[in-house]
């Protein structure tokens, strides 16, 4: 049976280490369908709510290299069920992933949902496109109101995905996400504070009756 991702990761030594663990079975004789060559809905959500991604690319000479990528979220845009998009800022002028996937196209991507426990990996064929070279994608990737330089764009070709296990995950949130929970509590602090102050207006600090 399809296990698209597998078929990728599934190397000679990737099996051989399986092999030596016992574990080889599981993937030699996959049971079951998980041929993930396309982006469904689940996925489209996913993705349009995360704020990173880590994306892993391979050097001329062998050596992988890993690099956070971040905006708003949602800002790594599926453009269609196999493509996804997402703009390149102004960093620190190493080009290492640029000049990497423009060498070798093969990469890999992580998202990792640290608030909801859930993690996705991709991989992909990546390319690089001057901001100019598809006005339209640019239009459609670039986040208006982003206070950051683009200098190109990323445009991922899904080969094949894979969800793991919330397994070791530890949550996280962001400080939208927690402004958003701390809400409530802030207005029933400000509402205990009005209470508390007409309280102490009426019968003094101690809270005694005066006089
Ligand atoms: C002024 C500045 C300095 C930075 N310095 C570093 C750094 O020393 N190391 C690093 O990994 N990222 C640094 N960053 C973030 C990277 O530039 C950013 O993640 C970029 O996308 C890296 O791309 P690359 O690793 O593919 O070259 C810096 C960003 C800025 C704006």
């Amino acid at each position: 049976m399809a296990y698209g991702f597998m078929d990728i990761a599934r190397t000679p030594a990737v099996r051989a280490a399986q092999a030596e663990m016992g574990a080889d079975h599981l993937w030699a004789d996959f049971e079951g369908h998980r041929d993930f060559d396309r982006f469904t809905e689940q996925e489209a959500g996913f993705i349009a709510q995360q704020d990173t991604l880590y994306l892993a690319s391979v050097s001329e000479t062998g050596w992988p290299y890993v690099q956070h990528r971040g905006g708003p979220p949602g800002f790594l845009k599926m453009i269609d069920n196999q493509t996804l998009a997402f703009a390149d800022y102004r960093g620190n002028r190493q080009y290492i992933s640029t000049g990497n996937v423009k060498a070798h196209d093969r990469a890999c991507m992580i998202l990792v949902d640290y608030a909801r426990r859930a993690r996705l990996k991709i991989y992909v064929h990546a390319e690089t496109l001057a901001l100019d070279a598809e006005p339209q994608l640019t239009e459609r990737v670039l986040d208006k109101g982003y206070g950051a330089k683009p200098e190109r764009l990323f445009r991922l070709r899904l080969q094949a995905f894979d969800w793991n296990c919330p397994q070791h995950i530890t949550r996280r949130y962001t400080e939208t996400q927690i402004a958003a929970v701390a809400q409530p509590l802030r207005e029933r602090i400000a509402q205990l504070e009005r209470e508390n102050a007409a309280l102490q207006a009426r019968f003094g600090p101690g809270g005694a009756p005066p006089g």
